[in-house]
């Protein structure tokens, strides 16, 4: 339900102003002065997207569903949410869908902060939840990554035990950095949550992750912690124009972010979602090995030519560019590459997502161009 402050915050503010933006809306917004550049044949390597596109059982499904969608279907919906949550062990009432996983983070950054509960994160971060807090008025914390990159949790529960509580936000593996935290250190942030702090850890690329020493915070869910985990079909699953995601979290927590859902996703995208989820372990088997082989190769070719970056755990790499990056940034499309955008204060960091095989060769050929100047 919406509480009296949040609807107040809702008039003053207007619905646009309060709407979390997207990883395409920030890329685009930071593209926008560059628009004469853009030509049909740009290689679009800057909002994490998967080329590949959702598996071909979804778009038949899809296909399927089309003819039909005259009608709303809400009665499938229970059903619906029955597979999601059960792909993930989850009973219906531990998950809320969302349009992409922005919606449910939208629904946790308003139900878990407040003008005395900030959301505390690292920086850099991925900017939706941040930016949502700022516009409603609350506060953000933002701690240092170590040298290594990595968030550090023990600052974070310090930010949250000064604050007196709050909202940490652990993006894992992080957008834009592409490191992760190791299991041990999310499960000490759980064991040592701060009091009247919620957890919400953002696996939107946690589907990517190689190492074993990091797994899904879901389990957290099971056991009935104060733990809220955003999933989206944007990324591995090649799904991000289709806009479905959906938060894991005990019934209780479910019970306070479901009633600012602002709706079921349309039936089109539900149903390609759930035939994925019939050949989930294939899909998702493919599709990691794949990235894994071009990623590994993306870095091969970055060591032989001694040019640093941060360790990838996702779609995405962060390239040390040995200047500030800006101008790299804006050099690179106009040779008809588009890569990820600034992200301060990591100024001479460039981010690129992980795109066909062709794509990262045109990659490494512009990118060379630049780097040698
Ligand atoms: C870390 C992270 N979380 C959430 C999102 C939101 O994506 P979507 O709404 O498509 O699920 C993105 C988008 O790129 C992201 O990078």
């Amino acid at each position: 339900m919406l509480t009296r402050r949040g609807f107040a915050a809702r008039l003053t503010l207007g619905a646009a102003a309060i709407r979390m933006s997207s990883e395409m809306a920030y890329a685009q917004r930071a593209a926008a002065h560059q628009a004469e550049q853009m030509s049909s044949d740009m290689v679009w390597l800057n909002s994490n997207e998967n080329p590949a596109g959702p598996p071909a059982v979804s778009l038949d499904a899809m296909r399927d569903a089309l003819p039909v969608s005259g009608r709303y279907h809400y009665s499938e919906f229970n059903q619906i949410h029955k597979v999601i949550a059960g792909s993930e062990e989850l009973a219906p009432n531990q998950i809320v869908t969302g349009a992409g996983s922005s919606e449910v983070l939208h629904t946790a950054v308003e139900s878990f902060t407040s003008p005395t509960r900030p959301l505390i994160s690292v920086t850099p971060a991925y900017e939706g939840p941040i930016e949502l807090a700022r516009a409603l008025g609350h506060p953000v914390v933002l701690t240092k990554l170590r040298d290594d990159y990595t968030a550090d949790v023990k600052l974070l529960a310090e930010a949250a035990v000064k604050a007196g509580g709050g909202m940490i936000y652990l993006c894992n593996p992080n957008n834009p950095t592409s490191a992760v935290v190791k299991s041990e250190e999310v499960d000490w942030l759980v064991a040592n949550l701060p009091a009247n702090t919620m957890l919400l850890v953002d696996e939107a690329y946690i589907h990517f992750v190689e190492s074993p020493d990091v797994q899904s915070a879901i389990p957290y869910v099971r056991q009935g912690k104060d733990v809220i985990v955003a999933r989206t079909f944007s990324k591995i699953y090649g799904m991000a124009g289709l806009r479905v995601g959906f938060a894991a979290a005990k019934p209780s927590i479910i019970a306070k972010l479901a009633p600012l859902q602002m709706n079921v996703v349309s039936i089109v995208s539900a149903r390609g979602v759930v035939a994925a989820l019939k050949d989930r372990d294939s899909i998702l088997r493919e599709r990691k090995a794949g990235y894994a082989k071009t990623r590994r190769e993306l870095c091969t070719w970055l060591r032989e030519r001694n040019v640093k970056y941060i360790e990838p755990n996702a779609n995405f790499l962060m390239i040390d560019t040995g200047r500030n990056a800006r101008e790299f940034i804006s050099a690179m499309p106009k040779l008809g590459v588009a890569p990820g955008r600034p992200f301060p204060p990591l100024d001479q960091m460039l981010r690129v997502t992980i795109g066909t095989d062709a794509e990262m060769a045109k990659f490494r050929d512009v990118f060379w161009k630049v780097y040698k100047g």
